[in-house]
């Protein structure tokens, strides 16, 4: 009988929710005791398990954020922290962790592996920047979320001849802002991986107005470097030479709210599942994600350090068909 614990770490994702819940159950199904832990890392320091039964994950499927909440651990980077974290484990005798989050989360994964303790990552976060996977939990649905604030803004733009400037999350990493600026018909999209300079971000607006376009869209990541406040203080200035009046919208943390697609229901359901399949079969100090549709593992130590790249040909083809 093996005992397991579950943790969601880091910024929430939509499909956390689900992907405790497919965990919880998948262990369930094999006999094995399960315990989720509170706030994260910060749960683990301050010893805040309880146990998991089946109905304890009922209803949440569809819920946004998640239930178990989530913290930034500082002190768990530090040996020490981590020394307290696995102590409150082996007095629970858990022989188990799965750890449910981002790049930092995972980090804090590979350093326990890299200590001994057995663990499973399952990708979450909707940056989706985790290298070792296509995809991570909340990714989708950050980007249906940006998309019909983009979709919201065109009708609006359209009817005052307005250029917007649409920025949404995206620390290190444009994943979001590039999918949904191509969904959303971008004029020009930013990102910190493809950074465009605000001379020229106004070049193109410039460019549309004279095409005769009734509005244009801008779509920056707030990682990008040249960013938001660049555009701003240079479009004061430029403006009546650009032709389009200029707003801005940040979605900010709204990006990450609300309930999370379809999409994302099921892959958290099918990486939940696959982390204790993986625990199972013996594969642990891993990241279990999805590459090219089929569940995958990374070892942990692989992707510390790592991002996942940005497509460049999606970035080159937004600006192509922007004209
Ligand atoms: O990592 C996910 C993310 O939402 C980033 O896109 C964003 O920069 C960051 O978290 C915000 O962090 P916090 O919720 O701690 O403000």
């Amino acid at each position: 009988m093996k005992r397991v614990a579950v943790l969601t770490s880091g910024g929430d994702a939509p499909g956390m929710n689900a992907a405790i819940r497919a965990v919880t159950r998948a262990a369930l199904a094999k006999d094995w005791e399960v315990f989720g832990v509170r706030n994260g890392y910060a749960g683990l320091l301050a010893d805040a398990l309880d146990p998991l039964a089946a109905r304890d994950v009922g209803g949440i499927i569809q819920r946004g954020g998640t239930v178990l909440g989530s913290a930034r651990c500082r002190e768990f980077a530090e040996p020490a922290g981590r020394a307290k974290a696995l102590a409150h484990l082996a007095a629970r005798n858990v022989d188990a962790l799965v750890v449910i989050g981002g790049n930092g989360s995972q980090s804090g994964s590979a350093s326990l592996a890299r200590e001994g303790f057995t663990v499973v990552g399952v990708p979450s976060t909707i940056d989706n920047d985790l290298y070792g996977t296509d995809v991570s939990i909340g990714a989708d649905t950050a980007i249906n979320v940006t998309l019909e604030a983009i979709d919201r803004l065109r009708t609006t733009a359209s009817s005052h001849h307005r250029a917007f400037v649409v920025e949404t999350m995206g620390r290190n990493c444009g994943y979001i802002a590039l999918m949904a600026g191509i969904g959303g018909g971008a004029e020009v999209i930013a990102i910190p991986e493809s950074e465009v300079e605000a001379s020229e971000v106004a070049e193109r607006l410039r460019a549309a107005y004279r095409r005769g376009k009734t509005h244009a869209l801008v779509v920056v990541a707030e990682g990008a470097k040249h960013g938001v406040h660049d555009l701003l203080t240079l479009y004061g200035e430029q403006r009546a030479s650009i032709g389009f009046d200029l707003r801005l919208t940040r979605l900010g943390h709204v990006v990450r709210g609300g309930v999370p697609s379809a999409a994302d229901r099921l892959l958290a359901t099918r990486l939940g599942a696959a982390a204790v399949d993986s625990l199972a079969a013996g594969r642990h100090g891993v990241l279990v994600g999805m590459q090219r549709g089929e569940i995958n593992v990374t070892s942990l130590s692989e992707i510390t350090g790592r991002m996942r790249p940005a497509d460049t040909a999606l970035v080159e083809l937004a600006r192509v068909l922007a004209k």
